[in-house]
């Protein structure tokens, strides 16, 4: 194999921060290719601890638990967002971190990100930011209604986001964020949305996987439609931008890049996640190489796989809203799991975790077919199904 001097080989142990569905399918494809997986999670009993070597639970900030984990691992990377930048930099005094902490700090907080992008000349909403104990007020009528505020720190799927479309929704801004450090975008009355999982590796090799067009329920991402229906110059400029961020931020690991595709065929950047990308789960089962086994290859100092797709794709989310509920709220039943898996062109992928909750990801499954279209029409016939 002709990888660079320290790649770190199969054999060796990869250590995860974060043991949510992102962690197990990147010990799924690191114990594939011989690796030994370490996961550190606050919780126990968590989706990708039941899939790996070993699963440590304690908190983030427990400096000491921490240490002992790195020390055992030859490379430490992470699938959850909001690691406190402390306990990264510690472990990036021990081991390797891989994409580097500094990263993270960047994309884990919105303002951060925004202002990052805007002192790079990457394409993006107008925004304005607002300190804990600054004026909302002023920030709205800087950037002008309609907007969306969404909190500086620990947002995902739409948690800690508010439209603001007309007057009337001030008041309401104004209660939900108090204290808090937010960031008030221009509302984007966009045309679709698109996403890129870029891999980047310590030579500097990069690769974009295709460009997925996303379509949200209740701000939760629920399809990703691969290959994106957007003209060949949208699909362009996305992979354009993907590139250049990872090399701007020096990136080592993947990482997803969410954009808004306005309707004159503007790509603007709306959020980066230095990880893998939900957005990008279709690559399991449609391209050459996977997301999760790029993310092996690009910490560990291996070859860049190649990101060929093999089939048209729909990859559907499964929520805990398919189990069946009662009126009162309790799970009375499972989904449909037989329906979906008589299909011929369907593959289940199930997270393993113990409750279902509405809104909480508990799986998906990708649909082939000759074209995405009919990908889609598949897909949204047997997610009714369900
Ligand atoms: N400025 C905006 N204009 C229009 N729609 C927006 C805007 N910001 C967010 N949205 C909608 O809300 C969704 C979630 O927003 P965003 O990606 O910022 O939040 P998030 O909570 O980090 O979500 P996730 O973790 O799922 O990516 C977007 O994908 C988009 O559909
Ligand atoms: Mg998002």
């Amino acid at each position: 194999m002709s990888s660079p001097k320290q790649a770190i080989l199969p054999g060796k142990t990869i250590g995860v921060l974060g043991g949510g569905q992102l962690g197990r399918m990147l010990a799924h494809a690191a114990t594939r290719l011989g690796y030994r997986v370490h996961v550190y999670e606050p919780q126990a009993g968590c989706p990708a601890g039941a899939v790996a070597h070993k699963e440590v639970n304690a908190p983030y900030e427990d400096l000491a638990a921490l240490a002992d984990f790195a020390r055992e691992c030859d490379v430490v990377t992470y699938e959850f967002e909001n690691v406190p930048s402390a306990p990264l930099q510690h472990i990036e005094s021990l081991t390797a971190l891989r994409p580097h902490g500094s990263v993270l700090a960047t994309a884990q907080n919105r303002s951060r990100e925004k202002r990052w992008l805007r002192d790079n000349g990457f394409p993006h909403a107008r925004f304005a930011e607002v300190a804990a104990d600054g004026d909302l007020e002023a920030g709205l009528r800087e950037v002008g209604v309609p907007c969306v505020v969404k909190t500086a720190d620990f947002g995902y799927d739409g948690k800690g986001q508010l439209k603001v479309m007309s007057e009337a929704d001030v008041s309401a801004a104004r209660k939900k964020f108090a204290g808090q450090p937010v960031v008030i975008e221009q509302f984007v009355d966009f045309a679709c949305e698109v996403s890129a999982v870029v891999a980047r590796s310590a030579s500097a090799a990069v690769r974009v996987f295709p460009i997925a067009e996303n379509i949200h329920a209740n701000h939760i991402l629920a399809f990703s439609i691969v290959p994106a229906r957007v003209p060949a110059e949208v699909l362009a400029k996305a992979e354009k931008l993907a590139r250049l961020i990872a090399e701007r931020l020096d990136l080592v690991g993947v990482m997803g890049v969410e954009f808004f595709v306005t309707q004159s065929g503007d790509v603007l950047v709306n959020e980066l996640a230095p990880r893998t990308h939900n957005s990008g789960h279709y690559t399991i089962d449609a391209c050459m190489t996977s997301q999760f086994e790029q993310q092996v290859r690009a910490i560990c100092g291996l070859p860049l796989g190649a990101v060929t797709l093999l089939s048209p794709v729909v990859m559907v989310n499964i929520l805990g809203d398919a189990w069946k509920w009662d009126a009162e709220g309790k799970c009375v039943g499972e989904p449909n799991w037989d329906a979906l898996l008589a299909q011929p062109n369907v593959r289940l992928h199930l997270y393993g975790k113990a409750e279902p909750r509405p809104g909480r990801k508990m799986g998906h499954f990708t649909v082939t077919a000759r074209d995405a279209d009919m990908a889609y029409e598949f897909a949204q016939k047997y997610l009714a199904r369900l």
